[in-house]
């Protein structure tokens, strides 16, 4: 049974390149982002774990801590890293998990047969500081990711873990967003006093509260 949203991220300790680290003490009290690469020394992989290492600081900003994985072992991923860091024009700057026997990987689901016997697919887990799993996403090997995705995707979560609201397509942080439809009337005067705009009865816009 694959990973679902709510169950709790599974825990494991591995081989790092920045040593041996148990998962969830690794993410403490943060919010967290494991995503799995098929290959070290690939192409689209080198230019991900390169833009990921340029985002750090707004993965910081939203208090969410990153981890990379791949079945490849320790040495190689040491050997890869000065090679991301030369080509992307950055520091790789979280840790790299090495899994060459695919406990994690396994433990995750980040091995589709059908895709690939060896190689984990693109996986993305975003978890909460309740060691829950938000998001789950699967890329395709031959195609890179979004990490600005990514980063709206963790404003959109910890908005409405915060306020009881809903963000609509393509929101970005900073734009309207909508009440949710438990939240009545005679309610949302309280919790939304800048008002809203009902263009549906269920479909009630409002500013983004914390702005
Ligand atoms: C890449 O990172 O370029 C890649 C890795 C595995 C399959 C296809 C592309």
């Amino acid at each position: 049974m694959s990973i679902q949203l709510g169950d709790e991220a599974p825990d494991f300790t591995s081989d790092t390149t920045e040593g041996t680290i148990n998962f969830h003490e690794y993410l403490g009290d943060s919010w967290g982002v494991l995503f799995s690469h098929p290959k070290d020394f690939t192409p689209v992989c080198t230019t991900e774990l390169g833009t990921v290492a340029k985002l750090k600081g707004e993965f910081d900003k939203r208090n969410t801590k990153v981890i990379a994985i791949s079945v490849d072992p320790i040495d190689s991923h040491n050997g890869w890293v000065p090679d991301i860091n030369e080509t992307q024009n950055t520091t790789v700057n979280f840790p790299i998990i090495a899994d060459p026997d695919r406990k994690v990987a396994d433990l995750y689901g980040m091995i589709h047969p059908n895709a690939s016997d060896t190689a984990t697919v693109r996986s993305v887990f975003v978890i909460g500081p309740d060691k829950k799993v938000k998001l789950t996403i699967t890329y395709p090997a031959s195609t890179g990711r979004n990490f600005q995705e990514i980063l709206r995707v963790i404003d959109s979560l910890q908005l409405t873990a915060q306020y009881s609201v809903a963000t609509p397509a393509n929101w970005t942080d900073g734009e309207d967003v909508i009440i949710v439809p438990a939240v009545s009337d005679e309610a949302a005067k309280e919790k939304f006093p800048k008002g809203w705009n009902a263009v549906r009865p269920y479909l009630r816009v409002t500013p983004q509260p914390n702005k």
